[in-house]
């Protein structure tokens, strides 16, 4: 296993941070901030495509991250579209698919998802006359079933709308034999892969979906949002755009300039993974997930939210604390200088169904590739403090 990555990230130098907020956005690796701003200082910004060299150059920068996209996810570069964010494609995307639905369609999803996997998909039904089911999780497990999704796929189902991870708990259900089955009813299958990118590796293509989005500062890039689409669906899709925007192509989805500076970004930060490998990040991440996951265990009064047996998950932990509300928790852990999030985290649904709302959901702690040992030790020590009530 390769050792600490710590001095990559400018950020993490010089304070005492435990930086346990990786899943609602991580640091930015030094190459990606170094590339971000030597794009801005080398004069090459412009408008892609035009007829002179800094516009040619915005092209190629365009052409060499998807091509460096598609080797990372091992998916067909011509389907990357670059955006703000995640949540902003999919309402866009859903809003596109509207169009396509009518009274007696299906869009199946499911509760392990993160609101901006659900809204957009029922919005898109209220418009249309088509309907949304969800399906749900284990309660006691945090596990999600594919056959609670398959049952509900028949021949009205146009979408299957699923997460790879849950941002919340770390769920990672097995999406072959969903898609499999949404694609046997000739539905197509949407996949939210922000949770998941970070932590381990993504071959789009064995995966056979036909969308999957992602956010680079989930993965140590900038704040930015990634769509791939298989070419001939997006080709397909009415969406809406300016009459001279391109209405084929990766560019279709992109409505207006690129952020040039971010894709930079992107671009170096891929090539910091590709370097890294996922598989390597994946271990690494495994190795220090295992230290939190089973500390938390050893603490009287800790209740671990999530898988538990071994499985493929995201080094995401869900855990709460007898008698003390996560938002005090969250609030003394950042008196320490360690940060985790309470709450949500947008993943309304899930704490819905585990019936958390009203009591403030979860602390969620995530380990990412800059988390070390001696992180989680401070987080353990400070909740076992918490947890006796001193
Ligand atoms: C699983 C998941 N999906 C979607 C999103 C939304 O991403 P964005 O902030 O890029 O819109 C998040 C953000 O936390 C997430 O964790």
């Amino acid at each position: 296993m390769t050792g600490s990555l710590r001095h990559r990230f400018p950020a993490l130098a010089g304070n005492e941070w435990a930086r346990f907020d990786g899943p609602s956005g991580t640091q930015v690796v030094d190459s990606a901030l170094k590339a971000m701003v030597d794009w801005i200082e080398s004069g090459l910004t412009a408008a892609a495509g035009g007829p002179f060299a800094a516009a040619q150059e915005c092209q190629a920068l365009l052409d060499r991250t998807r091509v460096a996209l598609g080797q990372l996810f091992s998916a067909d570069p011509s389907g990357f579209s670059f955006g703000p964010n995640t949540t902003t494609f999919n309402m866009m995307f859903a809003t596109a698919v509207s169009e396509t639905l009518k009274p007696g369609d299906r869009i199946v999803g499911t509760r392990l998802d993160h609101d901006s996997n659900v809204t957009p998909w029922r919005r898109a039904c209220d418009r249309s006359g088509a309907s949304q089911v969800l399906a749900d999780f284990d309660r006691a497990t945090g596990v999600l079933r594919p056959e609670s999704v398959i049952e509900l796929i028949d021949a009205s189902t146009k979408w299957v709308t699923v997460a790879m991870a849950s941002n919340l708990l770390g769920t990672m259900p097995d999406l072959a034999p969903i898609i499999e089955a949404a694609h046997a009813v000739g539905a197509k299958v949407f996949v939210d892969a922000v949770a998941a990118a970070p932590h381990h590796r993504i071959d789009i293509g064995s995966l056979d979906c036909d969308v999957l989005v992602t956010s680079p500062y989930k993965w140590y890039g900038p704040h930015s949002g990634v769509l791939w689409c298989r070419p001939e669906i997006m080709d397909d899709l009415d969406w809406w755009r300016v009459r001279p925007a391109a209405d084929s192509g990766p560019r279709k989805p992109e409505t207006g300039m690129p952020n040039f500076e971010a894709i930079a970004g992107i671009e170096a930060t891929v090539r910091f993974l590709l370097e890294e490998s996922m598989e390597s990040v994946a271990a690494y991440e495994s190795d220090v997930f295992s230290h939190l996951w089973d500390g938390l265990a050893r603490i009287d009064g800790v209740r671990r939210i999530g898988p538990d047996d071994g499985q493929l998950r995201a080094p995401t932990a869900a855990f709460d604390v007898d008698g003390v509300s996560p938002a005090t928790i969250a609030a003394r852990l950042n008196n320490e200088k360690i940060a985790v999030w309470d709450g949500h985290a947008y993943a309304l649904e899930v704490v819905r169904h585990l019936g958390l709302e009203q009591s403030g959901g979860v602390v969620r702690a995530g380990v990412v590739r800059y988390i070390e040992h001696d992180d989680v030790d401070r987080l353990l020590e400070a909740v076992a403090r918490i947890a006796r009530g001193h």
